[in-house]
């Protein structure tokens, strides 16, 4: 797919509406806990202030009722933080469907977190029309929503008088389709998270790419009890025990191998300080359950992982949050940061955990995206990429 992008137009003098993903996590206290989002959606912003253009700026944050504004959802915590790292002053535009407002250059306008706006999630074509007419460019730089055909990700690109792609948006595009067009092997995938039903289509399509599929955390356990081992108090999706098991055949009959823990940490209570002990997987009791992969399976998946030339992961192998569970997660997370073999990750929890491991820096490529870089993955068009292509094709 093809589209514009935004270092081919010229923006001097033009109304520039940029749709990001500051969709960032708070904690109870209002604080911004990770504000990586702002920090990658500045290239984009300070392009268009350096070619004199009149800046606005859009996300969503959260999942807010259309209609009605929820302090907790107001991107007034992210105008803060934009005004500290841009230097430059930051307003935010409440209702700026209907108000008018006035745009002045050199000044960043945030516009209000869009999902309040009524229409935004059913892409409505009033809305659309109204946001139009709000500006001479559309620029989507929001990848971690590109999976969303709402209206400021779908059909205003198709509606305004200009499209483009922002830079993060073109880098994500890029650094996943270097990835997944083209992996050289050995290609090793790691997929971990509670649960198989929010990553079944990410497995299938990934057995058809990967020589190694390696899964951890709850996936894997309901692989274990799909091979028949007890797994005692262990979090698993009894219903989707037999796709498991199809799953095990694709992989046994030429699809990418599926590695399973051979030994876990397992435990009664799962906090930090409690008993717990290292369990080959054919002894675990009833009252246990697991939360870590173990010492050997670390060891086998490191070593795969150090092989390979090309590294997926998607979600944590264990508790990484609880320190005295998170020993699995973290060599996983330096034996991939120290490969030589080029290394993507997506995913909140997965940044989160390459972040307090210290990798950061030596892994190829983070998306910014949780959603929107699963789906890439398996292999499914994002609305939002297709919109901005559809509309180059039409201009
Ligand atoms: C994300 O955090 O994955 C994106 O911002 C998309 O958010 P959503 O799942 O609420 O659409």
């Amino acid at each position: 797919m093809s589209f514009q992008n935004i270092s081919d137009l010229n923006l001097q003098g033009k109304r520039v509406f940029i749709r990001a993903d500051l969709n960032i996590p708070v904690d109870k206290d209002g604080n911004i806990t990770d504000d990586t989002r702002i920090k990658a959606a500045l290239p984009t912003i300070f392009h268009a202030l350096q070619q004199e253009a009149f800046v606005m700026v859009t996300s969503h944050l959260g999942r807010p009722n259309e209609g009605s504004l929820n302090k907790k959802f107001s991107l007034e915590v992210v105008q803060q933080r934009m005004s500290e790292l841009t230097n430059k002053p930051v307003y935010l535009v409440k209702n700026w469907v209907n108000d008018h407002f006035e745009l002045r250059k050199d000044e960043i306008f945030l516009l209000e977190n869009c999902r309040c706006n009524v229409g935004e999630k059913n892409n409505d074509k009033s809305l659309v029309k109204k946001m139009a007419n709000l500006c001479d460019v559309y620029v989507n730089d929001a990848f971690g929503t590109a999976h969303r055909a709402e209206a400021t990700t779908y059909g205003l690109a198709i509606q305004a008088k200009e499209s483009c792609a922002g830079f993060l948006m073109a880098a994500e595009l890029n650094g996943l389709k270097k990835i997944y067009e083209n992996p050289k092997s050995p290609f090793v995938a790691i997929v971990g998270g509670s649960k198989i039903s929010t990553k079944l289509e990410l497995l299938v399509s990934l057995l058809k790419k990967v020589d190694f599929l390696i899964v951890g955390g709850g996936i894997a356990n309901t692989f274990l009890k799909a091979k028949g081992f007890e797994i005692g108090k262990s979090i698993v999706e009894n219903d989707l025990i037999e796709v498991a098991v199809n799953l095990i055949n694709v992989s046994s009959n030429g699809g990418g191998k599926i590695c399973i823990p051979s030994d876990v940490v397992v435990t009664e209570n799962p906090v930090n300080g409690s008993c717990s002990r290292q369990a080959s997987i054919n002894n675990i009791y009833k009252n246990e359950m697991i939360v870590d992969i173990g010492l050997k399976t670390s060891i086998m998946f490191e070593d795969l992982i150090t092989e390979a030339k090309t590294i997926i992961w998607n979600g944590p192998v264990g508790l990484f949050e609880i320190d005295d569970f998170s020993h699995g997660t973290k060599c996983l997370a330096k034996a991939v940061a120290s490969s030589s073999g080029y290394s993507a990750i997506g995913g909140g929890d997965t940044v989160s955990a390459a972040s307090k491991f210290g990798v950061l820096n030596n892994i190829d490529y983070i998306s910014t995206g949780g959603g929107a870089f699963l789906e890439y993955l398996q292999g499914i068009d994002l609305p939002a990429v297709t919109s901005l292509s559809n509309k180059r094709e039409k201009s």
